[in-house]
C-alpha cells in the first residue's frame, strides 16, 4: 500500500475496500443499465437512511458547501430573510452563503463547544417569522451537536421552511426527516457513510420542492433541483453526466450501511464515542465540547499544557494514525478526532495507542495501556 495511513479525521473517514472496489470498476455509459440501477439503488438507500417515506433524494457531483448552497437557492429568494442556528464554522457558513445570494439573515449564535438553546430559538421566532431556518446538526468545527429534534419541534406548524445539514452525522446519527419536519436535508458521502467524498446529496420534501416550483427561477442553474427532477426520478434520463463511479461506490456504501442495520449503526456510532472519551480522559486529556451536546462522529481533544499543535500531530502520523488540527479560536489548541463511518474496534484501539505513545514521546507521563483498558468496557456489541 502507498499511503497506508489511518485517516482518523472528521471527513474524509477509511472507506472500505469494497467501496473501494465499487469506485474501480470500469467506467460505464451512465445510462448503462447496471449503471441505471445503482444509481437508483443510491437514491433509494440515502431516502431510506433518513427514514422517510415521500421525500426527494438529488445526488449530484459536488461536495458538502454544493449541497448547502443547492437547499438554501431553492427554497429562499434573494430578499427573503433566513435564519441561521449556528454552533461554529459550518454554521456560519449558511451566514456566507446567504450573503453570496442577497439574502438577508438573523444569527442566532452559541457560544464555541455549546448548542444554541431551543428557548433562545423559541423567543426569536416568537418576534419574527422567516423563509426557512438553517440548523447545523453536528458542527464538525467545535463537535457540537445540536438540539435538532427540539429545534423541529418549535419549527412545526409554522411557514418557515427547515434545512439541516447532516454533513457530519447523517450515517451515524439518526435524521428521521418525516418525523422531525425537516424540509431539506443535505449531506455528504464522505464522513459517516463512510464512501469517498465527490458527492451532494439533499432530500427534499413536498413542501420544499413547491416552494421551488412556486418561482419562476432561482439563481442558479446546476444547483437548480427543478433540472435535476427528471434525473432523480428516472436515472437514465440526462442533464449533467452524473460521477458514475463515485455513484457506484455510494451505492456500496449504502448497501453496507442497511446491511448493519440504522439501530445497529447509530448505536456503534454512540459506542464507539463513548470508548474514544473514556480512553482520552484516562489519558489525562480533556474534551472540548460541553457533555450534553457531544456528537457521536467526532471528538474535539484539548491539548494539555506545553503539546504544541504540528509536534502532536507529526508523532501520530509516525505512527500511522492521521488526526485533524483545529479551525478558527480553536487553532493550535486541540486536535479533532473523526469516529464516524466504517470503523471498529481495530481502529479505535490503533488510534488511542497511538495517541498514548505519542503523548508519551512528547514528555507526557501516560499509563501504559490505560486508554484502552478504560475503553474496552464500550466496545462490545451490547455495551
Ligand atoms: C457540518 C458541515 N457542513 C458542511 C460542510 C462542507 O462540506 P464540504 O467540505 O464537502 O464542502 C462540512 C465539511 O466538513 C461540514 O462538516
Amino acid at each position: 500500500m502507498i499511503d497506508e495511513t489511518l485517516t482518523m479525521i472528521p471527513g474524509p473517514t477509511p472507506v472500505h475496500p469494497r467501496i473501494l472496489d465499487a469506485l474501480a470498476r470500469p467506467t460505464v455509459s451512465h445510462v448503462a443499465p447496471s449503471f441505471v440501477e445503482a444509481f437508483r439503488e443510491a437514491l433509494a438507500g440515502f431516502r431510506t437512511l433518513c427514514r422517510s417515506e415521500s421525500g426527494q433524494p438529488f445526488v449530484v457531483a459536488g461536495g458538502g458547501t454544493l449541497a448547502m448552497e443547492i437547499a438554501l437557492v431553492n427554497v429562499v429568494a434573494p430578499g427573503e430573510r433566513l435564519l441561521v442556528v449556528s454552533q461554529g464554522y459550518f454554521g456560519d457558513r449558511y451566514a456566507e452563503l446567504a450573503q453570496a445570494f442577497g439574502i438577508p439573515c438573523d444569527v442566532l449564535r452559541s457560544e464555541w463547544g455549546k448548542a444554541v438553546a431551543p428557548d433562545e430559538l423559541k423567543a426569536r421566532l416568537a418576534s419574527g417569522s422567516y423563509a426557512a431556518v438553517t440548523i447545523t446538526h453536528v458542527d464538525t468545527s467545535t463537535g457540537t451537536k445540536s438540539p435538532a429534534a427540539a429545534y423541529c419541534e418549535l419549527l412545526k406548524g409554522r411557514d418557515e421552511l427547515v434545512i439541516l445539514d447532516g454533513v457530519c452525522a447523517t450515517g451515524g446519527i439518526d435524521e428521521p426527516f418525516d418525523a422531525w419536519g425537516v424540509d431539506v436535508l443535505l449531506t455528504g458521502p464522505q464522513k459517516a457513510i463512510g464512501a469517498p467524498p465527490g458527492l451532494a446529496l439533499a432530500l427534499f420534501s413536498e413542501k420544499a420542492l413547491a416552494r421551488r416550483r412556486s418561482r419562476a427561477a432561482v439563481p442558479a442553474y446546476y444547483a437548480d433541483v427543478l433540472r435535476w427532477l427528471p434525473v432523480m426520478q428516472d436515472p437514465s434520463r440526462y442533464f449533467s453526466t452524473p460521477c458514475v463511479n463515485e455513484i457506484t461506490a455510494l451505492a456500496e456504501a449504502l448497501r453496507i450501511l442497511h446491511t448493519e442495520g440504522l439501530e445497529a449503526r447509530f448505536a456503534r456510532h454512540a459506542r464507539q464515542a463513548r470508548a474514544f472519551r473514556a480512553g482520552i480522559e484516562a489519558c489525562g486529556l480533556s474534551l472540548f465540547t460541553e457533555a450534553p451536546s457531544r456528537a457521536e462522529t467526532l471528538s474535539v481533544v484539548l491539548y494539555p499544557e506545553g503539546i504544541a499543535d504540528a509536534a502532536f500531530r507529526k508523532e501520530m502520523a509516525a505512527r500511522g494514525v492521521v488526526v485533524s488540527g483545529s479551525l478558527g479560536s480553536l487553532a493550535g489548541r486541540a486536535f479533532r478526532l473523526g469516529h464516524m463511518g466504517n470503523i471498529g474496534p481495530a481502529e479505535v484501539a490503533a488510534t488511542l495507542g497511538a495517541i498514548e505513545e505519542s503523548l508519551a514521546a512528547l514528555g507526557v507521563a501516560v499509563p501504559r495501556g490505560a486508554a484502552l483498558a478504560a475503553a474496552a468496557p464500550f466496545l462490545a456489541p451490547g455495551a
